[in-house]
């Protein structure tokens, strides 16, 4: 097989762009075009303002700014890109289906689809497709099929090429990931795609599977890591009530080899656009072949989430005697988790519907999440109109005013910066008792008792 000269990938989104950036400026020879229908988007990828990024990634810019306009391209002509490429990237969304059969758990296939269709339109020569966006196994017999029905003619290599960049980490994951996983049945394409990577990680580190595995991994890799913050949240809950504290637990089992420190840190819950919809999709496809027992096992890990979030509004109010109508909280941070400008599922939106539900008045503020989005966020759930969303909700763009008269604080995202905030002068100008709820375990308690305010974190 000739080598790769020129890659297109379809999806200029949280993967798309952070990966292909990365592709390109370790594949100098290749060119990389990036296309997405969103005219916003590529603008944005585009602009010479590395700042206006779509994507917030620390790292990223010097990335684009390296390979941008050498190798690196973003563009709205998807057609020209797909017609140009040797191989073909599939980076769209594939979120979990709002309609019709499987809703609320199926992952929702009509972008890939009306991927693999615009493919097949436009291809007049073979081309290798691989599927990025994270799929329900055995998505490439469907994509197979439709390209091989609609297209003219010529032979398309499906391979699976998940990925495990983890957002605010997406460049150093991306420049040194622990593997890259490529699933696949054709020798020379998978090999074609292994050499795209060759550029900058090490062979042994390349895994090459069967297509299937391939797919299946993506979505049980997302599970287990989930699994272990239910599981560590869970613990949270039993060390409230009997004295251990779930950070010195955590460490104590996360010395043992067997069991490792990643992912044992007890929060308000996971977010992000992932781990729920991947896992929801695993129970979805468990159902589908009549495996009951797995698929309530997995969903546990959801319901266990969805219980801490609840539970964590819950002990506000309850610490706050009981009723939080009309009570200014502020929140520091909107963010699924640091480092990103990502709030899709992010525990934040949930807490402050509940809320929001007994009329408190929250004041957010998040380092890089914009007032736009925090409406966007609260109207998409649909539980009151955006006007009384607008009128409970106030975003700032300084945390000082966020947390100036208020009854109570609450840390939703980990971002480093809020630990070196002056907190003699907040509890000088919050109302008393000052209430810090911290979600995120954060914050210094002897440091915040001294001061007087009463601190309140999860799983102690
Ligand atoms: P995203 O929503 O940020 O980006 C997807 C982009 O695809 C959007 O900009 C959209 O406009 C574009 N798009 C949709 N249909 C299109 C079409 N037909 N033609 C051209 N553009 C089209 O999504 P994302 O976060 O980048 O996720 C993409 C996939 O990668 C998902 O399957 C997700 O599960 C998976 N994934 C995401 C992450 C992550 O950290 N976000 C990590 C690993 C895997
Ligand atoms: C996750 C996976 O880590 C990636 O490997 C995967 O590629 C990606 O999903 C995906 O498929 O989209 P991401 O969601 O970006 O990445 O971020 P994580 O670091 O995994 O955090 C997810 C959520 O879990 C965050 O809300 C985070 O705050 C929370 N978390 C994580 C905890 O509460 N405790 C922990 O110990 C770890």
């Amino acid at each position: 097989m000739k080598p790769i000269k020129k890659i297109t990938c379809i999806g200029a989104g949280y993967v798309g762009g952070p990966t292909m950036a990365v592709i390109a400026q370790k594949n100098p020879n290749i060119q990389v075009t990036v296309v997405d229908l969103n005219r916003a988007r590529i603008a944005a990828w585009n602009d010479h303002d590395l700042n206006n990024l779509p994507v917030y990634e620390p790292g990223l810019d010097a990335v684009v700014n390296e390979a941008r306009g050498r190798n690196l391209f973003f563009s709205t002509e998807v057609e020209k890109a797909i017609d140009e490429a040797d191989m073909i990237f599939i980076s769209v969304n594939t979120p979990t289906k709002t309609y019709g059969k499987g809703k609320g758990q199926a992952a929702d296939l009509k972008f890939i689809e009306l991927c693999a269709r615009q493919i097949a339109a436009v291809a007049k020569e073979d081309k290798i497709v691989v599927e990025k966006s994270t799929l329900p196994v055995r998505t490439a017999e469907a994509l197979k099929s439709i390209l091989d029905n609609t297209g003219n003619g010529v032979n398309f290599q499906i391979l699976s090429n998940p990925e495990f960049l983890a957002e605010g980490t997406a460049v150093t994951d991306l420049h040194n990931p622990d593997r890259v996983l490529i699933g696949g049945e054709d020798e020379q394409a998978i090999e074609a795609l292994v050499q795209v990577y060759e550029a900058w990680v090490p062979r042994e580190r390349i895994l090459t599977t069967n297509l299937w595995s391939s797919e299946l991994s993506k979505l049980v890799a997302n599970a287990f890591l989930a699994q272990r913050v239910s599981s560590i949240n869970a613990i949270s809950e039993l060390c409230e009530v009997t004295g251990a504290n779930v950070d010195e637990v955590a460490r104590a089992i996360g010395q043992d080899s067997r069991i490792g420190p990643k992912f044992l840190k007890a929060s308000v819950g996971f977010g992000g656009s992932c781990f729920q919809k991947d896992i929801l999709n695993l129970v979805y496809i468990a159902r589908t072949y009549n495996l009951h027992a797995v698929a309530d096992y997995w969903e546990q890990v959801i319901i266990m989430n969805d219980h801490q979030k609840t539970r964590f509004a819950e002990k506000i109010i309850q610490t706050m005697y009981n009723t939080v109508n009309g009570k200014h909280i502020a929140f520091l941070g909107w963010a699924f988790k640091k480092d990103t400008n990502d709030t899709r599922e992010s525990a934040a939106i949930y807490v402050a519907d509940h809320l929001l539900d007994e009329e408190a008045h929250v004041v957010v503020y998040d380092p890089k999440v914009s007032a736009e989005q925090i409406y966007k966020d609260l109207d998409y759930l649909g539980t009151r109109s955006p006007e009384d969303n607008r009128r409970l909700i106030k975003v700032v763009d300084n945390p000082y005013e966020a947390l100036d008269a208020a009854h109570a604080v609450a840390v939703l995202t980990e971002w480093d910066e809020f630990k070196g905030y002056d907190w003699a002068k907040i509890k000088e100008g919050m109302k008393r008792p000052s209430f810090v709820f911290d979600g995120r375990k954060l914050l210094d308690r002897k440091e915040l008792n001294r001061l007087g305010f009463a601190y309140y974190a999860i799983g102690e």
